[in-house]
């Protein structure tokens, strides 16, 4: 695909020189450049804008990035809610005043991926976490190198062993026979078993990443929600009408050739071979890196020269319940352990009578303003606003410690309302951040166009719709 550059765009510089000078002036082969704009005057003069006005600027990622249009790489392996516009993510990458270029991004709520997936193509180091062992796979999947040739191999033995062999027990999948036909349950169980069978260490993920898209697809549940929801008769997605009976077997083929062909476009564009590396299931403690796994150890302090990320909105999202048939489809969590995995994500929405009642201070005025009024209407919503904040200011503390000095950290959030009060995540997070000797450098607001996070998720919560962009900078002290 060539475009041409924006003229409006003007503090925007092509970097890649053998690029430009073999290509007419202002146009860019997107298909063989992971990074081939430098945003670095567009960053400066925001700021520059920033410092002058001490109010946010409105701005659209997808015109500033305009030259990344359509599908890339591995964006796409997975659907998970909430994604993070891959727009921002490369805005910021793509200056190497503001991040090291060839050094360590953090996204310690990773989600599906999406910053450790541009950090590689960058040609930084990846380092990511997140509490959902789903999006840790496919976060892992999305930015490893794999050997394709040796993927179709494999993937010739699954066909020939998925469809012999006596019965076989399902996997522990929360209300399986509810959300599965019997035949479903059946052929998808044999194709685990071949995966198990066939698969090596190196590219189990890799089918087992298929092997989930497979399982959501085939469900009773309609794909077009993140959260499972029994579908109606006769819905449409992407182009195919979805039956009561599907063919479990071809739906995988599907899912795998999709996969091969995004995995070669990510290996033509990522150029080397990837560092990437999972530090942790918590983003209040990031982990050291052990061989492939991550140790019990703490990272060091002042280890990380960026963080990018979009953290959970208070009670926007619920990312377990969302991946609960795929966690268990692929025995990544019990039925029993979808209850602890809730218990550890921030932003979650159960909480017990106890914890309810307790009125918790958070210690910023504005915030426990707001809570207080929830409180006196309804102490659950109450309780998931003080904790959420609560919550958000250790993963601040955990930020500050594993920035280097003067190393900056961009987060993504959404104000939303709680019992109809606005509740103002970006502030309170500005208040907290400062705390920690994060100033705050830059505020911008983008619209959220369709990326699944627009629904309101409870009859008091409001509807998300702009998503505030915050660049802060670890002080450096002494
Ligand atoms: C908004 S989503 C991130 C989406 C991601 N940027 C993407 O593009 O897919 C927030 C993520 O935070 C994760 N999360 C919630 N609590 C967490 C915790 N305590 N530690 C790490 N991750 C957590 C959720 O599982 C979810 O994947």
């Amino acid at each position: 695909m060539k475009l041409a550059i924006m003229e409006s765009i003007s503090s925007l510089e092509v970097v890649n020189r053998s690029a430009s000078e073999i290509r007419p002036r202002g146009v860019i082969d997107t298909n063989d450049l992971a990074y081939p704009v430098s945003t670095s005057r567009k960053v400066a003069e925001l700021i520059a804008r920033y410092e002058d006005i001490s109010d946010f600027i409105e701005v659209s990622f997808r015109e500033m990035v305009n030259w990344l249009r359509g599908e890339r790489a591995t964006h796409y392996i997975h659907p998970y809610p909430a994604k993070l516009l891959p727009q921002i993510a490369h805005f910021f990458l793509a200056d190497p005043t503001l991040f090291n270029p060839k050094g360590v991004i953090l996204d310690p709520f990773c989600g599906s991926g999406t910053v450790a997936l541009e950090t590689v193509l960058s040609g930084r180091k990846a380092y990511w976490a997140d509490v959902n062992p789903l999006a840790r796979l496919i976060t892992r999947v999305k930015t490893s190198h794999y050997d394709l040739s040796s993927v179709m191999d494999i993937h010739t033995a699954i066909k020939r062993r998925r469809v012999t062999g006596p019965e076989i027990v399902a996997p522990d999948v929360v209300n399986l026979t509810f959300w599965y036909t019997p035949s479903t349950i059946d052929a998808l169980s044999r194709l685990k078993l071949a995966i198990e069978a066939e698969a090596s260490a190196a590219t189990r993920d890799w089918f087992m990443v298929a092997l989930s898209a497979t399982a959501r697809l085939t469900s009773k549940a309609d794909p077009r929600f993140p959260v499972p929801v029994k579908r109606k008769p006769g819905v449409v997605f992407k182009g195919k009408e979805l039956v009561a009976e599907p063919d479990v077997y071809s739906i995988f083929d599907e899912q795998l050739f999709a996969l091969l062909k995004r995995h070669q476009n990510f290996q033509s564009l990522v150029g080397r071979f990837p560092e990437t590396y999972c530090v942790g299931n918590d983003a209040r403690a990031i982990k050291n890196i052990d061989g492939e796994a991550f140790s019990d150890a703490a990272i060091p302090n002042d280890s990380v020269d960026g963080i990018i990320t979009s953290p959970p909105y208070a009670s926007a999202q619920k990312y377990i319940r969302s991946s609960s048939l795929s966690l268990g489809w692929l025995s990544l969590a019990s039925t029993d352990e979808l209850r602890l995995l809730n218990g550890r994500s921030i932003g979650r929405e159960r909480f017990s009578k106890a914890h309810s009642d307790v009125l918790l201070a958070t210690g910023i005025p504005a915030a426990d303003r707001v809570i207080n009024l929830v409180y006196e209407t309804n102490r659950n919503r109450a309780a998931i606003a003080s904790h959420y904040l609560l919550e958000m200011r250790d993963f601040l503390a955990e930020a500050a410690r594993v920035l280097k000095p003067g190393a900056h950290m961009v987060i993504v959030v959404g104000n939303n309302q709680i019992c109809g009060q606005a509740f103002e995540t970006s502030e309170y997070l500005c208040s907290m951040a400062t705390l920690f000797n994060l100033d705050l450098k830059l505020k911008l607001v983008d619209t959220i166009k369709g990326r699944g996070l627009l629904t309101k998720r409870h009859a008091t919560a409001g509807v998300i719709t702009h998503e505030w962009i915050l660049l802060f900078r670890k002080r450096c002290l002494g």
